[in-house]
């Protein structure tokens, strides 16, 4: 199934490592990050799952509640974790969804038959307390993911949402952000009194 951003993300119920969970419910008011693996035992893997364990507060701060899946059973997942807290210097508490029927990942598209039949490649979804889609990225195999950029962009949506505004190429926390076009210059008093630099009628970067 072709998943697209703004689309609501299909819900689930499945056994994860913290038990059976719906995946709507269980997401309650918080934002998802559901991310997919090959396989565990796996190099690139093990690293992925101790940095987002080592993240937790990071996560928890955003209202955002990962949730890992790879096409093996709980039983191979909790004796994984346990490999995964030894070598990462962790404690895994997220959970991990058990998908060795590949059920979840035939449902969010996370099997490229190109790179293989049966492993999940890498996918994202950032998933808002509304259910929709808000980010996707896919990563292959043999390339672990750029947790900054995970964060970063979780912050950028949440940002986006709370203060009507866009974020630019590599922006940080912090930094200049972009007035929509679709704020004329008379709303945009309104919602950003503390005024706007216009670089072009386009193009008009503000603090917030
Ligand atoms: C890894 O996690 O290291 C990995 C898993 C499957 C294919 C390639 C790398």
């Amino acid at each position: 199934m072709t998943l697209r951003l703004g689309d609501t993300a299909p819900d689930f119920s499945v056994e994860t490592t913290a038990g059976k969970i719906t995946f709507h419910d269980w997401l309650g008011d918080s934002w998802a990050f559901f991310f997919s693996h090959p396989a565990d035992f796996t190099p690139v893997c093990t690293t992925e799952m101790g940095r987002t364990a080592q993240l937790a507060d990071e996560f928890a701060r955003r209202n955002v509640k990962p949730l890992g899946l790879s096409t093996d059973t709980v039983a191979e997942h909790r004796k994984w974790i346990l490999d995964v807290n030894d070598t990462q210097h962790t404690s895994l508490e997220f959970p991990i969804v058990a998908d060795d029927d590949h059920a979840v990942a035939q449902l969010y598209d996370m099997i490229h038959p190109g790179e293989s039949a049966t492993a999940a490649v890498r996918s994202v979804f950032i998933i808002d307390p509304n259910k929709k889609i808000r980010l996707t990225m896919t990563y292959p195999m043999n390339v672990g993911r750029n947790f900054d950029e995970i964060l970063r962009v979780i912050d950028a949506l949440q940002l986006g949402d709370a203060k009507k505004i866009a974020t630019p190429a590599d922006w940080r926390p912090g930094g200049e952000v972009i007035i929509p076009p679709s704020i004329s210059n008379d709303a945009a008093q309104d919602i950003f009194p503390q005024g706007w630099n216009e670089i072009r009628p386009y193009l008009r970067l503000t603090k917030v």
